[in-house]
């Protein structure tokens, strides 16, 4: 089963409390209306039952009472009475519709009653049930389940009759409880479709309240997945900042992480590739450096002795041979076990012994060659050879980029906590973005005749001093390189 959502639960919760709310107040609404209306009735009928009393017609008394009246005889005396109430009767009713009403008279057991005459005048009364009344005279009005009557509950109130002070029977003003009832519904009804209308309204405001709140946390749900830093609804759930701040967090710290992670993944792939290198460095160049010693001392012994016009010919077979040389020189130098000569000198001494050949390649281009040495720079801890070599493959790369164009080459050193600088830029024709990442990989090269070694050379020699290398290059403005070593303690 799905788990339901807190909010969820708290709009169910709060439906079922206001429904029960509602139906609560639904019935106390009917039985107050109920007894507001049986309230209204008993001072109704209580009114009625005093006018009534008071209507009494004074010959009622003496057809009771005086002697002249007790010698008649009792059905006289009955119709007399009968004559003299029904009136009252009569005229009452035609003012109150739906109610029914009568006298009582104790010593003559006689009836009088309205809507509906009685037939009092002979000896049996034609609703027995009347008869009921005589033990109870009560003034509070109660519900009579009349049997005889019409079948039919009536709301009944009975008021002693008095004649010269004396008790002498009773009156009864009744009405059908159907009639109270009737007015009932029609009153509550409306109470009660009110409350549900009520009831509608607070049930839709909650729904789309709640259904706001869903939305928003949809959409907070949904934003915070997708990496938003500041989503929209964060201010309407103030409690979630600390989560949605963790969670910014832990994804930067994983996506720097990835990048870590990528970072040591092409380094390892650097690392694999130029494993490969070394090891074919270390089996194929002794192989043929030393053959190759010796073809390069036969064509010089040759060349001494040639003729002068097959001299030019030995010397471009001596110039590519010196260049399959320093190819493989490249190669051993990317072998790994290499054994470095490393000791305290200064990065300017090893500048400056380099100077002059530096220049003369500048200068033999029609380039400017700007050199500027920080004093006194910290010593650093390298193996001034390989040192050398780094210059010499990062300046020539220089000149090969300004080309026949006119440009500046440029070495600088400085210092900076703890790190001695050595900066080559040059004017050249610069190096494409798409291609910064991959000018250290061992034969990369956009040059005819380029062997792809030279800067591969120069991220191993940095590598072993423990040092770093970095570029930045502008296609058509220029070149630099930053290296950076730590200065020796
Ligand atoms: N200073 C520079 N200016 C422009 N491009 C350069 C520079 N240095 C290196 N490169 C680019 O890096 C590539 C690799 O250089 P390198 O490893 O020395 O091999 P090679 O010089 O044999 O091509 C070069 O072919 C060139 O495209
Ligand atoms: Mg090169």
């Amino acid at each position: 089963m799905l788990p339901v959502a807190i909010h969820k639960r708290v709009y169910i919760i709060t439906v079922c409390i206001i429904t029960l709310l509602m139906i609560l107040f639904a019935v106390t609404t009917i039985r107050s209306v109920e007894q507001l209306y049986r309230d209204k009735e008993a001072q109704e009928l209580m009114t009625m039952a005093a006018v009534l009393g008071q209507r009494l017609p004074p010959s009622v008394g003496k057809v009771l009472s005086t002697p002249e009246f007790s010698i008649m005889p009792e059905h006289e005396r009955r119709a007399a009475l009968e004559r003299d109430c029904q009136p009252v009767l009569d005229e009452m009713t035609a003012t109150h519709p739906g109610y029914s009403m009568g006298y009582y008279f104790d010593s003559l057991k006689v009836i009088a009653v309205a809507p509906v005459r009685s037939n009092v005048s002979g000896s049996n009364i034609s609703y027995p049930s009347l008869t009921d009344y005589v033990p109870r005279v009560l003034t509070v009005p109660y519900i009579e389940n009349d049997e005889s009557w019409d079948r039919q509950p009536r709301f009944t109130l009975t008021y002693p009759l008095l004649a010269d002070g004396n008790r002498v029977g009773h009156v009864w003003v009744s009405v059908k409880m159907e009639n109270i009832e009737k007015q009932v519904r029609r009153n509550a009804g409306w109470q009660i479709a009110g409350v549900w209308i009520l009831w509608s309204i607070l049930l839709l405001l909650m729904r789309s309240i709640f259904n706001k709140m869903d939305k928003t946390l949809a959409l907070l749900a949904q934003e915070i997945q997708e990496g938003s830093e500041h989503p929209d609804g964060i201010n309407q759930f103030p409690q979630l900042i600390p989560v949605l701040n963790t969670v910014t967090a832990l994804r930067a710290n994983l996506q720097s992480e990835l990048q870590k992670k990528e970072r040591m993944d092409q380094e390892i792939a650097r690392l694999d590739r130029m494993q490969l290198i070394s090891q074919m460095a270390a089996g194929v160049a002794h192989e043929i450096r030393n053959p190759m010693t010796v073809v390069m001392g036969f064509v010089q012994m040759m060349a001494q002795k040639a003729e002068e016009k097959a001299k030019t010919n030995f010397a471009i077979i001596m110039d590519e041979l010196k260049r399959v040389n320093e190819i493989i020189s490249d190669f051993l130098s990317l072998a790994r076990n290499k054994d470095f000569e490393r000791r305290k000198q200064q990065l300017n001494e090893i500048i400056s012994s380099l100077h002059p050949l530096i220049y003369t390649d500048t200068v033999k281009q029609g380039l400017d060659f700007v050199l500027q040495l920080e004093e006194p720079l910290p010593e650093v801890y390298v193996d001034g050879k390989e040192i050398k070599q780094l210059i010499l493959n990062l300046t020539r790369n220089a000149i090969e980029a300004m080309g026949e164009e006119k440009g500046m080459l440029m070495l600088k050193t400085s210092h900076n906590k703890g790190q001695v600088e050595l900066c080559i830029s040059d004017t050249g024709c610069g190096i494409s973005q798409d291609m910064l990442d991959k000018v250290f990989d061992p034969f990369f090269t956009t040059k005819a005749e380029g062997t792809g070694l030279g800067l591969a050379v120069c991220k191993n020699i940095v590598e072993h001093h423990h040092g770093t290398m970095q570029v930045q290059s502008m296609q058509g403005q220029g070149t630099t390189f930053l290296i950076r070593f730590p200065a020796a303690k």
